[in-house]
């Protein structure tokens, strides 16, 4: 399974790159609104970080404008995602930048048969929103699993790209499901490697070799 980080913070993306963790990126307006940066020069930066895929979000409702937006974001690198909301203008957006050769995102998802969809319209990413489901007591991992049934029964080759995930559990279950991708915040990815056993077992450890008196260096 792939990892997507889900921020416009170059310190945050450059650190988990180093470590090997980042796959690709996702951005959305309202990411890039907390980062303070322009969106052109946050992607840019990003995309020169980043082998992987870079999502960046057209900000236009109407599928001409859309499609102007996401020829102009999908012109910065090699790398980027168009991403496009889940409505008809951003269907026939993605059906259009997908001809042109580029990357599409189709997000805001929220049922499998919008996911569908998408596939029809030949997303390269289709994101389904975990946290947004199950914040309004829906269930947000119920959706991840529909749609992997639903495209492995026709062979769609859309990528799930699990999104809106909140904690390790999403994580988890969306390895188990077997989405493609996920997609979280750097903290959600850090802290998947807590454990209380490990830090326990370490203290353990430290303090045996320590009254043995032995150091390797
Ligand atoms: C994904 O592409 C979205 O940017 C993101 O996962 C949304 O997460 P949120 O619901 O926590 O804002």
């Amino acid at each position: 399974m792939k990892f997507f980080v889900d921020t416009a913070e170059i310190s945050e993306i450059t650190e988990l790159n180093e470590l090997g963790m980042v796959d690709g990126v996702t951005t959305n307006p309202s990411l890039i609104k907390k980062s303070g940066r322009d969106i052109i020069g946050v992607t840019r930066e990003i995309c020169s970080i980043v082998s992987g895929p870079v999502s960046a979000e057209v900000t236009a409702t109407k599928s001409d404008e859309i499609i102007a937006e996401g020829r102009k974001l999908g012109s910065l690198a090699s790398n980027i995602a168009v991403k496009v909301p889940l409505t008809w203008d951003g269907l026939k957006a993605c059906k259009t930048l997908r001809s042109d050769g580029f990357m599409v995102n189709v997000t805001l998802c929220f049922s499998a048969n919008q996911a569908l969809l998408a596939a029809k319209a030949d997303a390269s990413f289709i994101s389904p929103f975990i946290g947004r489901l199950d914040d309004i007591n829906l269930d947000g991992m119920g959706l991840i699993n529909d749609i992997r049934i639903i495209y492995d029964n026709f062979g769609f080759e859309t990528e799930i790209l699990a999104a809106s995930i909140r904690t390790v559990n999403h994580v988890l279950d969306s390895a188990r499901i077997g989405a493609d991708v996920i997609t979280a915040p750097p903290g959600v990815i850090k802290s998947l490697v807590n454990h209380p056993l490990t830090d326990k077992g370490l203290a353990v450890f430290l303090a045996d070799i320590e009254k043995t008196g032995q150091k390797i260096l």
